[in-house]
């Protein structure tokens, strides 16, 4: 049995295999250029953030039917149950739809569908972050929060992702605001690719309760002291860091460091679908890589369910303190 966890940094889109994307596209009739599932997964080699993203929007092309993106959530939801994880939070990227002629309302009644089911069929708790495209304008993004409107039951907060250099998070202050006054939660993906200004700015301009990734943080110890100091979660995700090029190789992630120094990190799969493994692959590869070992697993397990948006009331600190129980009493093999 997988150790229990949270996954705080996942992007839906990022976990469309292969085999489903080609079953999508005979059935919604999308031409793919690749001949098979196995020329596809040969284009998986990435330089970095952008070159990974041509492919992630361009493959998203199958996906246009409620029930598309109800598969794509159900499939995913039914890996990561798999992996041991009790409680997930969402991202999914309105914009990367919608600017295909795919209305709003498709996309998050479709995975809404997935998420009703998922305790009962997955015992997996679910919440829906809805995400803005950093590279598009900040127009977009207030468009894309009023398009959200009729959906807010379904919807807990905003992040902010896509291309991150040149994009700093002050360049969302306005829609973060906005956001902020319909009481959407916040997190914002800074110190991927961008600097740890960025960081700075996602916490300073756009008040965000978690930082997605935060890598970069470690170039800046004032602001390492700080993160540390307020308790500010970062949402790790070591596999992606190695393909997308951040890191070399994962024998020189800067977790077990970041640990070291009191940051509350945990750690995610982003776009599991790409990277090469789900969330327990991830916990397996840094105990390999990283030699972090069952007290450290079991601390990244902690954080998740602590950085967790469990805070609504006492039904949801009930069901973390449950998940938490579930952490303390787990043993290794
Ligand atoms: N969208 C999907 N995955 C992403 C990542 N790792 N960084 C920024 N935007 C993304
Ligand atoms: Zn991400």
């Amino acid at each position: 049995m997988p150790l229990p966890k949270a996954e705080l940094h996942l992007h839906i889109e990022g976990t469309l295999e292969p085999e489903l994307a080609f079953a999508l596209a005979e059935r919604n009739g999308v031409p793919l250029p690749y001949a098979d599932t196995e020329e596809l997964r040969k284009a998986y080699l990435f330089d970095d953030l952008q070159s990974f993203l041509d492919l992630y929007y361009g493959l998203m092309a199958v996906l246009r039917t409620e029930a598309d993106f109800e598969d794509l959530a159900d499939a995913y939801l039914a890996r990561a149950a798999a992996q041991g994880v009790r409680h997930a939070e969402i991202f999914f990227d309105p914009q990367a739809h919608t600017a295909r002629g795919i209305p709003f309302a498709t996309v998050v009644e479709g995975l809404g569908r997935a998420l009703d089911r998922s305790e009962e069929r997955h015992g997996v708790s679910t919440r829906l972050i809805m995400c803005f495209l950093r590279d598009q304008s900040a127009e977009s993004a207030m468009a894309t929060l009023e398009a959200a409107k009729p959906h807010l039951d379904r919807i807990i907060g905003v992040g902010l992702d896509s291309a991150e250099v040149g994009h700093p998070p002050s360049k969302f202050a306005a829609v973060y605001e906005a956001a902020g006054v319909l009481g959407l939660r916040k997190v914002a993906h800074a110190g991927e690719e961008g600097p740890a200004a960025y960081v700075r700015e996602a916490l300073d301009v756009l008040g965000v309760e978690r930082i997605d990734h935060g890598l970069r943080c470690v170039e800046d110890p004032e602001l390492v002291e700080r993160l540390v100091r307020d308790r500010v979660p970062l949402t790790l995700c070591p596999l992606s860091n190695v393909r997308l090029r951040a890191v070399d190789i994962l024998e020189q992630h800067p977790l077990p460091r970041m640990m070291a120094a009191g940051l509350l990190c945990t750690i995610n799969s982003d776009d599991p679908a790409y990277f090469g493994g789900y969330v327990d692959d991830t916990f397996h590869a840094v105990h390999e890589a990283l030699g972090i070992g069952p007290e450290g697993l079991r601390e990244l397990a902690r954080n998740s369910f602590e950085a967790a948006f469990l805070d609504g009331g006492p039904e949801e600190e009930a069901l973390r303190a449950r998940y938490l129980a579930e952490v303390a009493a787990y043993e290794f093999d």
